[in-house]
């Protein structure tokens, strides 16, 4: 399946996930990666979270695999990533986006990709941007991206093209503004590409 997704609240579509799968979960310590893996653990998944700060993790320290290293090295990557079944991640650079980090996201997916690759782990869910909609028209949100968040644009851009063009069986979400509100399992999912 290659497809990308957009979400809003609304409702719940069926789960492609089946149980216990081994998973890893990237950016595992973000808004996005924090719910990825509490809700991976409520659905009995077993999960290897590679990040850089294992502290952030402490609460689910007894839960899951915590493995410390640098998601930008495709040999790391590729350590952890060995015998799982999927890749899930909610990776992207902290806010404000530092100068190092303008490029960051295309340099994950390149890293990544290759990681993958060498694994032999097919399955990847990527979290990237709603900006990346042309044809949505309200709102605007390519004419907004491109207008008010061109870096985010144009880093975006470039990572899906890393993903498009591997040969992993990827599915990217771009999801508008997300809040820190409870989960409330209902959302709406939109496809295919823009
Ligand atoms: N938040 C939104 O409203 C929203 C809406 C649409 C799309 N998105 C996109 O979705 C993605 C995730 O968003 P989010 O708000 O969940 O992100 P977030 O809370 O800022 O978390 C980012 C994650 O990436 C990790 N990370 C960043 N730079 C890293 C580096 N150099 N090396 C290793 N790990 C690094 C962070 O690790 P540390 O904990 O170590 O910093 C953290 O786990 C981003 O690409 C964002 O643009 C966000």
């Amino acid at each position: 399946m290659r497809e990308h997704i957009d979400t809003e609240l609304e409702e719940a579509g069926p789960s492609e996930m089946r149980s216990n799968m081994k998973l890893v979960v990237l950016g595992a310590t973000g808004g996005t990666g924090l719910e990825i893996v509490r809700q991976a653990i409520e659905r009995g998944h077993s999960i290897t979270a590679l990040v850089r700060s294992p502290d952030r993790l402490k609460p689910f320290r007894d839960r899951i695999a915590i493995e410390q290293g640098d998601l930008l090295n495709s040999a790391e990557l590729e350590k952890v990533i060995q015998g799982h079944d999927a890749v899930l991640s909610g990776f992207g650079p902290r806010v404000p986006v530092s100068k190092t980090d303008v490029h960051l996201r295309q340099q994950f997916a390149g890293a990544l990709t290759s990681a993958m690759r060498h694994a032999g782990i097919r399955r990847l869910v990527v979290e990237s941007v709603a900006f990346l909609f042309k044809n949505s028209i309200l709102p605007p949100a390519y004419l907004l991206g491109r207008l008010f968040f061109s870096g985010t644009v144009a880093d975006t851009s470039a990572m899906e093209r890393v993903l498009e063009e591997s040969e992993l069986d990827w599915t990217i979400v771009r999801p508008p503004e997300l809040t820190d509100k409870p989960y409330t399992g209902k959302y709406r999912a939109r496809g295919p590409p823009a």
